[in-house]
């Protein structure tokens, strides 16, 4: 007898629906195939559905057995087909009624005592039901409580087959996952470093701020020790929650990068070491996973110690952090990421570290210095918007200064108050920071006039600027108008932003 589960996969982050056919014969050979470009794991799968079905007491069916998973065009890979594959065979035996199946997605790996176990990439695939019209799921536990924040789907969360086997019998009953609402998901931060721990830095501490309030681009220059990896750190306290969109689509990379951790709603802090190699950073490698920049997707990705990169893996950032995607290739298959994050970068002036230092003196030949800047290319600069010098605070300035400084949380609620009126402003248009603007939506939310246009045709001219630097600017001067709640884009804010994006011309044009 023929039966059909409807199941799902996942390419790169989209999933696709999949029918898991099982054709079984009684009497005859005992053979067992698996057609549809299956990958070992999904071979492997028979071994696990006999001893699953034998140790539940559920009777394996001996005799000619097909297992098709459709499209047969596509790399099936994982052990998530387990309990289709088996819920088939039982149904294909008559063991099973077929109704109960009907229009049901099923997906799940067995253990050999019949359990069942989690798989990853839940999430992607279900929201990709949804929208394909999908209204009910039976997944194992432990991911039917990962999937409990989407609405519209009746998610059923079993143990163990025999429980499966049961509830489609109609011989136990259970209840549809209690939908989580977002806002109960939202979790405090734990921020690794609080603002008020930092000392003086009020410059940088200001361009972080920036940074946060419109998802900017910056690059903390200065000596050894001058607080800037401990300023990064700071980052993820001052972010602002994600919304519901940001976080879903978070946590479709998460999920299909192998996270169970259900429905991500923090900001993303990703801070790879420079020892990683171009696949880990920006996706790739063997089985095409998503890499750090597609990680921190509505987040930050911290790079410290900016020259230690070996440069293949900076240059390859440049294209994923012009689109906000990146595409990863393997075999046979292409992906397309998300990676659309506040790049943080960190790195000394020289090899000895002190070059531009008031207090300091550098030790290091011209040639030296003009080598390790220029491990950090014109093109990975020019898309830097705030770069900030930073300098000693020394001991006993910094100890004498007692009066605390500002802490995280209020710093964040005014950036949450910037954030919300970009929010407001590009509402249902997919843009959620002014760092994301491109195009028409620039031209007509950064529109300069008067006194700002002017100062921005004399910087244009005098400071040189690419056509690239020149939207940079601007999308920064509309973030600097925002954090005062303003609606038109004035001088200063034109300004402030030119001077962010000049202050690395000391190092590289000076
Ligand atoms: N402005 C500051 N306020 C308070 N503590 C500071 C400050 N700057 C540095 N420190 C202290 O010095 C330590 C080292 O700072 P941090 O690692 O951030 O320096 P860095 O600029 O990243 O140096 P490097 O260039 O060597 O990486 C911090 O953990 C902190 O304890
Ligand atoms: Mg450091």
């Amino acid at each position: 007898m023929l039966a059909s589960v409807l199941s799902y996969g996942l390419t790169g982050i989209e999933g696709y629906p999949m029918q898991v056919e099982v054709d079984c014969r009684e009497g005859g050979m005992p053979t067992f195939e698996t057609v549809g470009l299956p990958g070992a794991a999904v071979k492997e799968s028979r071994e696990r559905v006999r001893s699953a079905l034998v140790n539940s007491h559920l009777r394996y069916p001996y005799g000619p057995t097909t297992v098709n998973l459709a499209p047969a065009d596509v790399r099936k890979e994982g052990p998530r087909y387990d309990l289709p594959i088996a819920l088939g065979l039982l149904a294909a035996s008559k063991q099973l009624p077929l109704e109960p199946l009907k229009e049901l997605l099923v997906l799940g790996e067995l253990s050999l005592d019949g359990r069942l176990r989690p798989i990853t990439g839940v999430l992607p695939m279900l929201i990709r039901a949804r929208s394909d019209g999908v209204k009910k799921a039976l997944l194992p536990v432990d991911n039917a409580r990962e999937a409990a924040c989407l609405e519209g789907m009746e998610i059923y969360g079993a143990e163990s087959i025999l429980s499966a086997v049961r509830f489609l019998r109609g011989e136990e009953k259970l209840e549809p996952m209690p939908l989580l609402s977002y806002d109960s998901l939202l979790k405090g931060t734990k921020p690794l470093c609080d603002l008020s721990q930092v000392r003086g830095q009020y410059a940088a501490k200001r361009a972080l701020e920036i940074a946060a309030s419109g998802g900017h681009n910056m690059l903390m220059i200065g000596p050894p020790g001058s607080g800037k990896t401990m300023l990064a750190r700071c980052m993820p306290g001052i972010l602002p929650p994600m919304g519901f969109e940001e976080a879903l689509e978070t946590t479709r990379i998460h999920s299909a990068a192998g996270s169970r951790e259900g429905l991500v709603t923090q900001r993303p802090f990703r801070a790879p070491h420079h020892t990683a190699s171009a696949a880990a950073l920006v996706g790739g490698g063997r089985d095409a996973m998503p890499g750090e920049i597609s990680k921190a997707h509505n987040g930050v990705l911290f790079l410290d110690e900016l020259p230690e990169f070996p440069r293949i893996v900076l240059e390859a950032l440049r294209q994923p952090m012009e689109d906000g995607v990146v595409h990863v290739s393997r075999v046979g298959a292409q992906c397309e990421y998300p990676a659309r994050f506040s790049l943080i970068c960190a790195m000394n002036p020289c090899p000895c570290g002190n070059f531009g230092s008031r207090t300091r003196r550098c030790r290091c030949t011209p040639q030296a210095i003009e080598r390790y800047l220029n491990r950090v290319s014109g093109p990975l600069l020019d898309r830097i918007d705030l770069v900030v010098e930073m300098d000693f605070v020394p001991a006993e300035e910094a100890l004498r200064d007692r009066s605390p400084g500002e802490d995280s949380e209020t710093v964040r609620a005014r950036v949450e108050k910037a954030r919300a009126m970009a929010r407001e402003r590009y509402k249902g248009t997919g843009i959620y920071a002014n760092a994301h603007l491109s195009g028409a939506q620039l031209e007509k939310h950064c529109a300069l006039s008067g006194e700002a246009d002017r100062l921005m045709q004399a910087a244009m001219a005098q400071m040189k600027l690419s056509m690239r630097a020149y939207t940079r600017v601007l999308k920064l001067a509309r973030t600097l108008a925002d954090m005062e709640q303003e609606d038109r884009i004035a001088e200063h804010h034109v300004a402030e932003a030119l001077a962010y994006r000049g202050a690395g011309d000391k190092y590289w044009k000076g």
